[in-house]
């Protein structure tokens, strides 16, 4: 039983709360079960919230230092490169440039990777790796890229739990038990390196650590099937095949590519057995294997920022990234410090 609602609206609630009667009580009153169900839905959102990432708060941009020399797009309003790269073998001064950027980068994923923690912001992982790579004497490559979205903001992509990729620093403090790709690229003497890692902040139940741990395997086995004469869909194929035995998606809608004096490049490195992958794979190729691999489906679905990538259904997803050069005999990897 409640009480008869004899009050007025603007009374003071019978409860004692000094709020008046319509801001308080009054549903309840009226109507216990709309009450209910009303309470019922705000608990949710907050067990929701509670789960699943949400964007925060943008630091404001940070600056890069006048003598360091930026890309292309850097310099454009939009972000948009004025010149595409071919995919095709690199003369040996480019491939002595693309050892020391992707070493460099490798460099700053392993200064990133030790700063997660239970406490930690992404936007703290963003200043170490813009840092990071100015110290080294480059451009953090994600600062001001643009694509079909706005230039993206930060100069690290950051990227917690269901988000896939892409997922832009910001406010949000990582906590026991999540896990968060970082993906460090930096543009040094002119080419790009390109790497990324997903890491355990704290403890990380086992259904997690498994995902990162077959992912990491699935970057491997990728790379190991990389054969000079043989095809880029081969890449595809071998992932494929090693994530979906073990009950894993591979998620579809984002690739490995090539990279060198531009950021993205042909080919297409499709991530599963993609019947129009495109090429064969020749000595001197520089090119990016970066498996995205999902508990649960591969669908993915893009929050309003237009850059961050979550699984449709939220499951938890992680991604490892090497740039590699092709051999005579096979894959070098080229991110390793
Ligand atoms: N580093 C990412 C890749 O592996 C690309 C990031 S583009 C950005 O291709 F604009 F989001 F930074
Ligand atoms: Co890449
Ligand atoms: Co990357």
């Amino acid at each position: 039983m409640t009480t008869a609602p004899t009050l007025a609206s603007n009374d003071p609630c019978w409860c004692g709360s000094g709020r008046r009667y319509k801001r308080c009580h009054r549903i309840a009153d009226l109507d216990p079960a709309r009450a209910a169900a009303e309470q019922a839905s705000r608990e949710q959102a907050e067990r929701l919230a509670a789960a699943y990432v949400r964007p925060g708060r943008q630091s404001p941009r940070r600056e890069v230092p006048a003598h360091i020399v930026r890309p292309d797009y850097a310099l454009d309003p939009h972000g948009r490169p004025r010149h595409r790269d071919t995919g095709r073998p690199k003369d040996a001064e480019t491939i002595a440039l693309m050892r020391r950027a992707c070493r460099a980068a490798a460099e700053v994923l392993q200064e990133v990777g030790a700063a997660v923690r239970p406490g930690v912001t992404t936007d703290e992982l963003d200043r170490i790796a813009h840092e990071g790579c100015i110290a080294r004497g480059g451009y953090p490559s994600p600062l001001g890229y643009g694509g079909s979205a706005a230039p993206f903001p930060k100069s690290l992509c950051t990227s917690v739990n269901e988000v896939i990729c892409h997922g832009i620093p910001d406010s949000t403090v990582l906590k026991d038990g999540d896990i968060v790709n970082c993906d460090v690229t930096i543009y040094l003497d002119g080419v790009h390196g390109d790497t990324n890692a997903t890491f355990l902040v704290g403890e990380v139940d086992d259904a997690s650590r498994r995902l990162v741990d077959v992912t990491r395997e699935c970057l491997d086995v990728g790379i190991a099937a990389v054969k000079p004469g043989g095809r880029i869909r081969d890449i595809g194929r071998a992932i494929q095949t090693h994530a979906e035995d073990r009950g894993y998606g591979v998620i579809r809608a984002f690739v490995g590519h090539g990279v060198g004096r531009s950021f993205h490049s042909d080919p297409q490195v499709f991530h599963y057995d993609n019947p129009s992958a495109r090429g064969e794979i020749l000595p001197g190729m520089t090119f990016t294997i970066e498996p995205m691999i999902s508990i649960g489906d591969w669908h993915h679905e893009m929050w309003d920022d237009g850059w961050t990538a979550v699984t449709a259904d939220r499951s938890r997803t992680a991604q490892f990234e090497h740039t590699l050069l092709v051999t005579d005999t096979g894959a070098e990897v080229l991110t390793v410090v």
